[in-house]
């Protein structure tokens, strides 16, 4: 038996609860592995509280971890028992050990901590897709990043800065200001009491941005579209503040022939190939110190109540994770 969090009912914080589970041996296809860190990303509220449905009753939350394999399954071959692996998958990462299908792990390069694997698979990977895919951000671009001081957005502000943006972040807080800035934002703006859209419209010049990134979702939209100019793109990756209601596709004809899409990391790293070359641009850009992974919250595994309290009250900045 392991220690593990898991939800019998969908519900707030308090639905977390702390219990051990039988983890089992890997089925074919399948590793084990003895967790070190485990990620914390808003995706488990969704799950938590079934605004995404649950995989099974009760279920572990979770969708990112680092630790060693200490078992494989028949077939495996890319894996050995020691190895140092991080992943991204379903629910089931809140635990102390866990099985997961041997595709969907990457083997850590030694200049990649645990802890900053555990903080950084998730939200980094899809910074990742976000600058590189989605919008490839290039020198001279100007980039608006939404809660510039959370989890992915400290990743996006560094990243879009090293490829040589204007950032443009905005923020909850002065505290979070001061943090986005150090983190490669140019220009900060506090959202909850300024009229965004007109500040971004000060800030460039009336020229606006080439692409807005948006984990916000409710609360930013529709305003994110005033920040962006004529055939730019609206890249909405999330709903920290609710999801955004039906609106009328002509509101992008309206607003200059903008693109819009609601992404999603499993989309991007769906193929074993694309999960391998996202994970290696992210080893490679945080291994050569031009982004770093702010692991500003670490709790033990049996506080992941406060850790979900903290993350859902905006308390929190950059990364945070749970020690088994
Ligand atoms: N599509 C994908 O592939 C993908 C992958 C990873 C994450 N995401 C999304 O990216 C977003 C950020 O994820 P994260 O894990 O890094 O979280 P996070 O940004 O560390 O935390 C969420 C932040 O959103 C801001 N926020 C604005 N309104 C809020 C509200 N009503 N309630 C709570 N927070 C609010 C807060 O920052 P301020 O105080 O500065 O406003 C808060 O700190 C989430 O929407 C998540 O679902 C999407």
């Amino acid at each position: 038996m392991v220690a593990a969090v898991r939800v019998h009912k969908p519900g707030g914080p308090e639905a977390l609860t702390y219990e051990d589970i039988d983890v089992g041996a890997p089925s074919p296809g399948q590793i084990r592995i003895k967790k070190h860190a485990c990620g914390i990303n808003f995706i488990d509220v969704y799950f938590r509280t079934g605004m995404y449905p649950a995989p099974s009753s009760p279920f572990v939350v979770g969708n990112e971890g680092a630790g060693e394999v200490v078992a494989v399954g028949d077939g495996v071959k890319d894996f050995k028992v020691g190895d140092r692996v991080a992943y991204v998958a379903g629910p089931g990462g809140y635990t102390a050990e866990r099985l997961l299908p041997a595709d969907r792990a990457v083997k850590l390069p030694d200049s990649i901590s645990y802890e900053q694997a555990a903080g950084m698979m998730l939200k980094g990977m899809t910074a990742q897709y976000l600058v590189r895919h989605v919008h490839k951000v290039q020198k001279g671009d100007t980039i608006l990043v939404h809660a510039a001081a959370g989890g992915v957005g400290l990743i996006l502000c560094q990243w879009g800065k090293h490829l040589g943006a204007t950032v443009i972040g905005t923020v909850g807080s002065k505290e979070k200001a001061t943090l986005a800035k150090k983190n490669g934002a140019d220009h900060t703006i506090l959202y909850r009491e300024e009229d965004f859209a007109a500040r971004v419209k000060d800030i460039t010049g009336g020229k606006l941005c080439h692409v807005v990134y948006d984990g916000v979702g409710k609360s930013t939209f529709p305003a994110s579209l005033d920040c962006i100019r004529p055939l730019g793109m609206f890249a909405s990756f999330g709903s920290a503040s609710g999801p955004i209601e039906a609106f009328n596709i002509g509101i992008l004809a309206q607003k200059g022939s903008l693109f819009a899409t609601r992404p999603t990391l499993n989309t991007y790293t769906a193929s074993r190939q694309d999960l391998l070359a996202t994970a290696k641009d992210l080893f490679d850009v945080v291994s050569s110190g031009a982004v770093k992974i702010p692991i500003n919250q670490k709790y033990p595994l049996k506080d992941a109540q406060k850790a979900h309290r903290d993350l859902e009250s905006r308390a929190t900045t950059g990364s945070s994770i749970l020690i088994p």
